[in-house]
């Protein structure tokens, strides 16, 4: 939490010397028994999880760069070369192409957890606000490693990605241009590509820190959403070691064991067969669809008829993000505690599913059997389009009309005023010796 007395004792000649000097041992021990909430859920263990995702990326990222070379003409083939002759080269390969998947999934779960227990509400808009700049950063990223192979989906993908900077009226085509570094996707766009993609990875970094700083100044949120109390600290919080490294420790080992299937099994089920294909400018791919993390966003971008429309509905759908801790009216953080906003919540994330699934459908694809468009006062509209754009109404009511007006008018549930009261009142399922124990403990 917040203010946090160091209990640190150099044991050796050695630390009571560094102590004075750098106490990076003091740091680390400070922060290893920092009081933290005894009630964290597992849903908790996704911020460590991402953490680790973070260096295995740059890990995995650093040995591939050794044997890959940024030129449009040898780029795709210095990949094949990773996967046959570089000794465990597939390996390092498919853990980075699947850690990618396995960072966003679990920056996903880490958002709506901190969307559902309220994380973002004061005093903590400024870690929810630094998370969706690593938010911007991890998609920016995540979109030029993915140029980086030089098949076909990685070249047409950035060609259409780059083009939508065009659509802004005036300066479009010169950015696009400068971007590009010539008037088409070729040689020197891989390249800055590549150097961005290998520097962005440490710009996450440094707002990783900041990140957690901005944590521990405004103390971790709870499933109950309540501050704790000074005088209730000693009850309410445990050290964080051993009580969460070993639960985070827990998770990890579990979101590994998944992880591994991917990279084992079917290393290959996220990405595209396209991106096998070398690119080849002549040749577009008949469907062109990003990885299934920007799906949910690719589906809004295509679901407003004019391309700079739709460019700002997409970019609009993560800004709004940025004011979600003014959005939001009501006094209670934790949604265990707002009956009704949880169901829009729940329909959120599955209006975020549905968007993520028609961000994959081509044009041509039949939402019901026969049906691939619909008539309307303006022509046909395809059925997938159609969807699209009521779910992106959805997403942007959720945040602009549901979330200020349902925190205004719904009556929460009463909210206990500690953690440990609703269970050491009998309210809750622990067994008696365990309340006996602690209210001996006081
Ligand atoms: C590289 C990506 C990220 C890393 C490594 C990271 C890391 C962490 C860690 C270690 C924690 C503390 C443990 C926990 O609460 O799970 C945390 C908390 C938090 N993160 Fe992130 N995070 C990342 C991205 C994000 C994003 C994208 C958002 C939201 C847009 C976000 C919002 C939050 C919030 C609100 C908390 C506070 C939760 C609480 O107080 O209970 N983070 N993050």
């Amino acid at each position: 939490m917040s203010e946090h007395e160091s209990t640190y004792v150099p044991k050796t000649g050695f630390e009571r010397w560094l102590d004075t000097r750098l106490p990076i041992i003091r740091f680390a021990a400070d922060y290893a028994t920092i009081p933290t909430p005894k009630n964290l859920n597992y849903w908790w263990t996704f911020g460590g999880i991402l953490a680790l995702c973070l260096v295995i990326q740059i890990v995995t990222g650093i040995v591939l760069v050794m044997h890959y070379t940024p030129n449009a003409d040898l780029a795709f083939a210095s990949v094949e070369h990773i996967m046959r002759d570089v000794r465990h080269g597939w390996m390092i390969r498919y853990i980075h192409s699947n850690g990618a998947s396995m960072f966003f999934l679990a920056v996903y779960i880490h958002m709506l957890r901190g969307l559902y227990y309220g994380s973002y509400k004061a005093p903590r808009e400024m870690i929810w606000i630094l998370g969706v700049v690593l938010f911007l950063l991890m998609m920016a990223t995540a979109f030029l490693g993915y140029v980086l192979p030089w098949g076909q989906m990685s070249f047409h993908g950035a060609v259409v990605i780059t083009n939508l900077i065009g659509s802004i009226p005036i300066v479009g085509e010169s950015i696009t241009t400068w971007l590009w570094g010539g008037f088409a996707v070729d040689n020197p766009t891989l390249n800055r590509f590549f150097s961005l993609h290998y520097l962005l990875p440490f710009v996450i970094a440094g707002v990783v820190v900041l990140h957690l700083w901005a944590l521990h100044a405004a103390g971790q949120n709870n499933p109950v959403g309540i501050l704790i109390p000074q005088e209730q600290r000693s009850r309410d919080t445990v050290p964080f070691h051993p009580y969460y490294t070993v639960k985070d420790g827990f998770a990890i080992i579990l979101f590994l064991m998944l992880f591994a299937v991917f990279v084992f099994f079917n290393p290959n089920a996220l990405g595209h067969a396209d991106n096998y294909i070398p690119a080849n400018p002549l040749v577009t791919p008949a469907h062109i669809v990003p990885e299934w993390y920007l799906l949910p966003f690719y589906a809004m971008l295509r679901a407003v008829p004019d391309k700079f429309m739709g460019v700002l509905v997409m970019f609009g759908s993560i800004g709004l993000l940025f004011v979600l801790p003014w959005l939001d009216t009501s006094k209670v953080r934790s949604m265990r505690y707002r009956p009704a906003m949880r169901w829009f919540f729940f329909i959120f994330v599955l209006v975020a599913f549905m968007l993520g699934w028609c961000g994959a459908k081509s044009p041509d694809d039949q939402l019901i059997h026969g049906i691939t468009t619909f008539r309307l006062f303006d022509g046909d509209l395809n059925s997938y389009l159609w969807l699209s754009r009521l779910l992106t109404l959805y997403y942007f009511s959720f945040f602009l009309i549901i979330m200020p007006w349902v925190g205004l008018r719904e009556t929460p549930l009463p909210v206990p005023e500690s953690i440990s009261s609703p269970v050491l009142s009998g309210h809750g399922s622990v067994p008696t010796g365990a309340v006996a124990d602690a209210e001996k403990k006081g």
